[in-house]
């Protein structure tokens, strides 16, 4: 007999825990990576070129300028092997990779990622584009664990780890020191770390770029409902929901939620468990923290990192720092 998968499959016990830690508190949550189902991965890419959305396109310009400048001061006239903290951000990862081949001759470029798929999709068009690269995939959670394990670099190689895009913005100081202090444990002494931070800015441009006139952003914050639907068989009604994008100055950090327009009871039938709204409530589903100029250095530095250099558009929406193993 042939059973249908979504009947079988069993339910991830992980986003089961999930939802009842985040659903059945005063204050709902729920956590950013839960964005990142397939229709969640493609609306992020459609944000990624919306004309609100400036951070993409603001940081691809300042490796555009810079990425000779990066990869020399990284390589420090050694070797350099590339890692990258998620499985590639595409064609600003090729910038990067693109110079150091110039550079080297070849590239042996590792993506670190929790999701097999996402990095068998990398290695297959890196590798197609860009032939001097070799893709050597790491299946791997780097928000976990007292160090990130890449294990060995060849002898007078050095390692360049890339988190950029921003992607550190979904933690919170604390825990964005954490996460470069394990990055740092799994380093030896001479590698490297390229950091993409997004800046504070004019609230009305951050405003914007999380609540496009398109509603893309809408969307792709409601998508996260709809993958419950799908994943554990609940009824989220989307259209009672509504996005919302809050700057919190306090927090110096983007917000984004979803509020109830009325009073509703959530069901999750592969749970057993339901869940109450009343009117105007939200679940809080994202921060995105913007950095103060000199505040990633202080990061870096606090996890022990040297700040080497730090490259940043004319009009200082985003940076990009470099910082050594002190
Ligand atoms: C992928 C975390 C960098 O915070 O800007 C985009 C995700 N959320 N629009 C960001 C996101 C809403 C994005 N990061």
């Amino acid at each position: 007999m042939i059973a249908s998968p979504a009947i079988l499959a069993p339910v991830d016990e992980q986003l089961a825990s999930d939802v009842h830690r985040g659903l059945s508190v005063a204050r709902k949550w729920l956590p950013s990576r839960l964005f990142y189902d397939s229709a969640g991965s493609r609306l992020f890419d459609q944000i990624t070129e919306l004309p609100e959305y400036y951070l993409t396109r603001t940081e691809r310009g300042i490796l555009t300028s810079y990425a000779p400048e990066m990869i020399a001061w990284a390589a420090d006239s050694k070797r350099l092997r590339i890692t990258e903290l998620g499985a590639g951000s595409a064609d600003k990862t090729r910038l990067l990779l693109t110079e150091a081949v110039a550079l080297q001759g070849s590239v042996v470029y590792e993506p670190v990622d929790l999701s097999p798929d996402a990095l068998a999709a990398a290695k297959q068009r890196i590798e197609r584009e860009i032939v001097a690269v070799t893709v050597a995939p790491r299946v791997m959670d780097y928000t976990n664990g007292p160090k990130l394990d890449l294990g060995p670099v060849d002898a007078g190689e050095r390692r360049l780890v890339l988190y950029i895009g921003s992607s550190i913005g979904n933690f919170d100081r604390s825990e964005a020191a954490e996460l470069l202090g394990r990055v740092r444990a799994g380093l030896g002494p001479g590698d490297a770390l390229l950091l993409g931070v997004d800046l504070v800015k004019d609230e009305a441009k951050l405003q914007a770029a999380y609540d496009d006139a398109a509603g893309v952003t809408a969307a792709f914050n409601l998508n996260m409902l709809a993958h419950l639907n799908r994943e554990l068989d609940a009824d989220f009604d989307l259209a009672a929901f509504q996005h919302r994008a809050v700057w919190n100055s306090a927090e110096s950090r983007m917000e984004m939620h979803l509020q109830a327009r009325t009073a509703q009871r959530v069901h999750f039938e592969r749970l057993g468990f339901e869940v109450d709204f009343s009117a105007g409530e939200s679940i809080h589903t994202e921060n995105s923290y913007k950095y103060l100029p000199g505040q990633a250095e202080a990061t870096l530095n606090a996890a022990g990192f040297a700040p080497i250099q730090t490259w940043a558009d004319t009009q200082g929406w985003f940076a990009v720092c470099l910082g050594r193993v002190a």
